[in-house]
Parts: structure tokens; C-alpha cells; sequence
């Protein structure tokens, strides 16, 4: 396939501006032909980033216009802070402010209609996974993309599949488990539109080190991570960069 590996930090709620300091002066430091790298901090951190090899992105965005949303952010907020991606759907974010399937298609509708990436999140919990309802539950989290987008609209969106139970728990899906669940996404994607189901980047995250990186990228329906904890330290993130070029 033709599709750039990209790896996203996913700062969560976490940082300082001593952080912001140090990743802008290491991944300056290094080139990643053939990588996108995108760092995800909390927003008020964006503009503080000196950025030069690698992208920004945030953890959330609103899909509503600027106006009267106590404690949102817009995509023009986003942008011009220096976010070229968001990241919509995170589990954390479904869970802790009960974001539905519709919120995440209209957050994502929105990002790409302001020209932000999004990278959509989906993923199942232990008792999903356990009752053998994967494909269902993943499957109605991509099909609910689709009332609210066209394949053109959802063309260079990326699709991040994060399975909650292997989230922080250092509990990683197997090569074998993730590629399954990333190629029945691409198998979904291409009943809609085959070229679209091609070029769509599909990352796996959850519990991504440095250690199991490699094996997990080297799938064939795998472009890449969304990592959590790795991210936040300088080492382990560069060390999974280069595992995926
Ligand atoms: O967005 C990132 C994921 O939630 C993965 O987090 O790498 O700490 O498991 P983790």
C-alpha cells in the first residue's frame, strides 16, 4: 500500500510546559522521512510547541460555531493555535462526558469541513470483546460516520482502533487480534467506497511501547499508533516513530 505511517502522542491530561520543551527539541532533532508524527497536548500547550518536524493536534474539538459553549474549543480555536489534527472520540472522552456515536460524527464532520484532520476513535471494552460483539460494536461506531459524512468528506480522515480494555492497562491487543478488528474496518470502509477504504490510514493504540511496536506496525492493515503513556516520555516515543518507518 502507499499510505504514510503515522504515529500520534495522545498527551491526555498531562504535561507542562518543561514537556512542551523538551519534545520540541528532540523531535526537531531527528528527521522522520516517510512518518507523520503529531503530537496531541492539551490546548493550551499547542502554541507553545516549536514544531518544525513534526504536526500538532488536540484531544477534542467542539462541532459547534464559536458562540456561547462554556469550556469548549472550536476548530477555528484549534487552528489558529497551530492544530493541523484532533483527535474525536477518544474512549475517555465517550465515557467521562458520555459522547455518542452521533457527537463523534458531527465533532469529525466538522474538523474536516474546517480542514483539521480528525483522527476518529473506536475501539470495544473487556465485556464487549468477551460477549464475541466486536464486529457489531465496532461496526456501528464506522456506520454512524457515515450518516453524518460522505466518502469525500471522510476522505484523509484517520481512524484510530483502541480496544478500552488494552487503554493504560499494559494489556496490548496482539498483532494478530488488532489486525483482525483494522481489517474488518478496511472491509467496512470499502463497502462504502474501495478507494476510500485504501487510502484511510487505520492506527492501533493501546498499551504501545517500544518493545511490541514493531510487530504490531509490520500488519498489514496497521499505519501506525495512537500511543498514550509512551508518549509522554521522549525516548519511548522516538524509539516507536522509528518502528514505524
Ligand atoms: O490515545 C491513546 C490511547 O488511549 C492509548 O493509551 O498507550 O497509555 O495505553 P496507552
Amino acid at each position: 500500500n502507499n499510505r504514510t505511517p503515522l504515529v500520534a502522542g495522545n498527551w491526555k491530561m498531562n504535561g507542562s510546559r518543561s514537556l512542551v520543551e523538551t519534545f520540541s527539541h528532540s523531535l526537531n532533532a531527528q528527521s522522520f522521512e516517510g512518518l507523520d508524527v503529531v503530537v496531541c497536548p492539551p490546548d493550551g500547550y499547542l502554541s507553545m510547541f516549536n514544531n518544525e518536524h513534526f504536526s500538532l493536534g488536540a484531544q477534542d474539538v467542539s462541532h459547534l460555531d464559536n458562540g456561547a459553549h462554556t469550556g469548549d474549543m472550536s476548530t477555528d480555536m484549534l487552528k489558529e493555535l497551530g492544530a493541523k489534527y484532533v483527535i474525536v472520540g477518544h474512549s475517555e472522552r465517550r465515557e467521562d462526558h458520555n459522547e455518542t456515536n452521533l457527537l463523534v460524527a458531527k465533532k469529525a464532520a466538522k474538523a474536516k469541513q474546517a480542514g483539521l484532520i480528525p483522527i476518529i476513535c473506536v475501539g470495544e471494552s473487556l465485556s464487549v470483546r468477551e460477549a464475541g460483539d466486536v464486529k457489531s460494536f465496532v461496526g456501528e461506531q464506522i456506520a454512524a460516520l457515515f450518516a453524518e459524512m460522505t466518502s469525500d468528506t471522510l476522505n484523509d480522515a484517520v481512524i484510530a482502533y483502541e480496544p478500552i480494555w488494552a487503554i493504560g492497562t499494559g494489556k496490548t491487543a496482539t498483532p494478530e487480534q488488532a489486525q483482525e478488528v483494522h481489517a474488518f474496518i478496511r472491509k467496512t470502509l470499502t463497502e462504502h467506497d474501495e478507494a476510500l477504504a485504501h487510502r484511510t490510514r487505520i492506527l492501533y493504540g493501546g498499551s504501545v511501547k517500544p518493545d511490541n511496536a514493531k510487530a504490531l506496525f509490520g500488519q498489514p492493515d496497521i499505519d501506525g499508533g495512537l500511543i498514550g503513556g509512551a508518549s509522554l516520555k521522549t525516548d519511548d516515543f522516538m524509539a516507536i516513530c522509528q518502528a514505524a518507518i
